[in-house]
């Protein structure tokens, strides 16, 4: 598959926001951009993850890309259920991928370089399928938690207040412009908020 073709299923030049689907025994899902630049398409996965896992193991993921902010928020802060899921063959291996996406390509990682917090992999494109092309226009509550969620996980990464700041500014305008999945995210979103706070106090404590 051409890098070209990724334009097809929603993923152009810049930074997509997707959803990584990974590890073929127990499927695991979490936002990630991925970074598509002069021909070329890299991850950038923090340790500490189970998606840095079982990337790092299998060398291989989909991205899949989807509008819905409750699979974006849900898989931030735990995995999706397995009713989430469904499996597409490739070279004999079983690559999970989500249902509910507009579309799904799986990657493959050629170069792989590891620093101290982090791996970075060029990615190259290997299958793809589309599932919806209808068109969605720019909803400002759905950019906006997904920016809150974001700022959470610098948050729980940090613990520096100024993110609880940009969350509550992001929050608002989810309020205001966003429909009821937006909504329903938020809540989950300021649900975590109150655990991660908890957290990012009780190691404060310890320190
Ligand atoms: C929109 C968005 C984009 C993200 N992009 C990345 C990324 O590029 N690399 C990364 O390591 N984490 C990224 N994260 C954070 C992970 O999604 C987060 O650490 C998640 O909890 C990992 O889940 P896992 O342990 O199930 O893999 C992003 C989070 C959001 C909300």
């Amino acid at each position: 598959m051409e890098i070209s073709e990724l334009d097809k299923y929603g993923i152009c030049d810049g930074i997509s926001e997707i959803i990584l689907t990974s590890g073929m025994e127990n499927p695991n899902a979490a936002p990630i951009g991925l970074i598509r630049k002069d021909n070329r398409v890299f991850i950038r996965l923090y340790k500490g993850s189970t998606t840095y896992e079982n990337v790092k193991r299998d060398k291989i993921f989909a991205a899949n890309v989807t509008y819905d902010p409750l699979l974006f928020i849900k898989s931030t802060f735990s995995n999706l259920g397995e009713e989430n899921f469904k499996y597409h063959p490739l070279d004999s291996k079983s690559i999970p991928m989500l249902k509910n996406s507009a579309s799904s390509v799986i990657f493959r990682c050629d170069e792989i370089k590891h620093t101290k917090q982090a791996m970075t992999a060029e990615i190259i494109p290997m299958d793809a399928v589309a599932n919806d092309y209808r068109p969605k226009a720019i909803n400002r509550g759905l950019t906006a938690v997904i920016e809150a969620a974001v700022h959470a996980t610098r948050y729980e990464l940090t613990g520096d207040n100024k993110f609880l700041d940009l969350i509550d500014q992001c929050l608002e305008t989810t309020c205001k412009c966003g429909g009821q999945r937006e909504k329903d995210a938020a809540e989950i979103l300021l649900n975590e908020i109150d655990e991660i706070k908890k957290r990012v106090a009780g190691g404060k404590g310890t320190e």
